[in-house]
């Protein structure tokens, strides 16, 4: 594709607003995501100059860009396969995800060896290939924002490029404290705090994440400057002086706690293949019965396993609640090509298995456990959800914390896990727990289920207020007006 110097507006992120499937008949289907980026830019309007790009991810995509036919406003990047595929499962999923959600089982990993580093040379091709498209399409002045984990070079590549753009980087995910960060070789360490540090502007999901990455940068470079917000906390400044001297630049940290949209998923919740599935789930559950519903990518920082373990303990020390519950775990596969994420996700059926096996009776399965992703499914739960069980090990944000309340018929009780995001605002009408204590969540599980119908009322309409304070339109339009200035 010919370069346009002519975007205004310029998102990055891996995964991009569209994939493609290639038909029986040679013709390309094009699949819309969504998401708060896909509707965050569409409040920007479709005369604002964006441009959004992203890697080509299937054959479908990559017959796209061959082709030369892909949507307007969208730039897939065909990265070799290789590349990307050590960039994005050998590096961002494997990596760096592990560090950002504290996932390593450290007495046998990370191993930082020659194959990492290896890997490590197709993540910096990866972003360095985005920086350049970047550098490509953007209009004198234009202002970019790069998405996540999987790009964190890319501000400082682009900065390099075309220091005219103002350069934005938010992630998506939590941030390690700066022990767990450490263990990154110093001069990787090094390297991301720095390329992250070429944007004008870093936005975080919570205030806790933002306070772990200025922590983990002042151990970077102790020459660095950092004034933190009033209370010793982002949001805050970073000054710095690139390595080996140059002028001094700032970096602004800004927290933007991505919430629900409300006026969408009130919408599409009440549409009628979505009370197809209410009464098609409810016949799974059994009438009068109460439902402990999650819903979740098969992602091994949601914790699905100990929720199974938890629930158990409920059926254990609880006879009462035999017959009378069912769990409804809903687990999207996710990663597949990492052979951890598979055995993950071949734990959470046996586990269920033996539940069923262990408790059910002929009348009543004790867990009802769908893998086959199906959003109106997802929200035919949520409207019908006695209680939610959201209890990741750690998680940037958790929307589905958010959109239960936003789209409950009678009201929910949400058990939330005090290390997701979404914990710093919702936890005072949560009840909230430990993710490892499955003791703990037990209780919290039973304390749910008990809890009178009016309280779940009061406390759903309470959470879905906190929870849609900042749709994601305007989210999106805060990040981009903080940016430029
Ligand atoms: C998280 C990340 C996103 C990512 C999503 C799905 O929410 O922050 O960047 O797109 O997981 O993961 P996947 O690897 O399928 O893109």
């Amino acid at each position: 594709m010919a370069s346009t110097h002519a975007a205004e507006v310029l998102v990055a992120s891996n995964r991009g607003p569209v994939s493609y499937e290639v038909r029986e008949d040679g013709s390309l289907h094009a699949r819309r995501g969504g998401g708060g980026l896909v509707s965050g830019l569409s409040a920007i309007g479709p005369d604002a100059g964006a441009l959004w790009v992203c890697s080509a991810l299937s054959d479908g995509d990559r017959e796209a860009v061959r082709r030369g036919t892909g949507e307007a406003g969208v730039r897939m990047l065909d990265i070799p396969a290789d590349v990307h595929a050590d960039a994005y499962n050998g590096i961002a999923n494997s990596v760096l995800w592990f560090v950002h959600h504290m996932l390593y089982q450290t007495p046998l990993e990370p191993v930082f060896d020659a194959e990492f580093r290896r890997r490590w040379v197709s993540y910096e091709r990866y972003n360095r290939a985005f920086a350049e498209a970047l550098a490509e399409e953007a209009a004198e002045g234009a202002t970019a924002v790069v998405q996540d984990y999987h790009l964190t070079l890319v501000p400082g590549m682009l900065r390099e490029l075309r220091p005219d753009l103002r350069i934005g980087h938010f992630s998506h995910t939590p941030w390690a404290p700066p022990d767990y960060f450490r263990m990154l070789p110093d001069d990787i360490r090094e390297q991301i705090v720095r390329g992250m540090l070429g944007a004008d502007r870093l936005g975080f999901l919570t205030r806790r994440w933002a306070g772990a990455f200025l922590d983990c940068a002042g151990e970077v470079d102790r020459e660095l400057i950092h004034a933190a917000g009033p209370d010793g906390a982002a949001p805050g400044t970073i000054e710095h002086a690139p390595p080996g001297g140059g002028e001094p630049r700032t970096t602004v940290i800004g927290v933007h706690g991505l919430g629900a949209d409300a006026d969408f998923l009130r919408e599409r919740a009440h549409q009628a293949d979505v009370g197809e599935r209410m009464a098609m789930l409810r016949a799974e559950i059994g009438e009068g019965r109460r439902a402990i519903v999650r819903v979740d990518r098969t992602e091994l920082s949601k914790n699905i396993v100990r929720g199974l373990l938890a629930y158990r303990q409920l059926l254990d020390d609880h006879p009462e609640w035999r017959e009378q519950v069912v769990h409804v775990a809903f687990a999207y596969p996710s990663r597949q090509d990492l052979a951890v994420y598979r055995e993950y996700t071949a734990e959470v059926q046996r586990l269920a298995d033996e539940i069923n096996a262990g408790f059910g009776t002929p009348g009543w399965t004790p867990v009802v456990l769908h893998v086959k992703d199906d959003f109106a499914r997802s929200l035919a739960a949520y409207r019908l959800a006695d209680v939610a069980l959201v209890n990741p090990i750690r998680d940037g944000m958790n929307l589905v914390a958010k959109e239960v309340p936003v789209v409950s018929d009678e009201g929910c009780a949400l058990v939330l896990s005090r290390e997701a995001g979404a914990y710093e605002e919702l936890g005072e009408d949560a009840i909230t727990v430990n993710p490892y204590d499955v003791t703990g969540t037990a209780r919290a599980l039973h304390e749910a289920l008990v809890m009178p119908l009016p309280e779940r009322a009061e406390r759903t309409k309470r959470l879905a207020a906190a929870a849609t304070a900042l749709p994601p339109a305007q989210w999106f339009l805060d990040q981009l007006n903080a940016l430029r200035g």
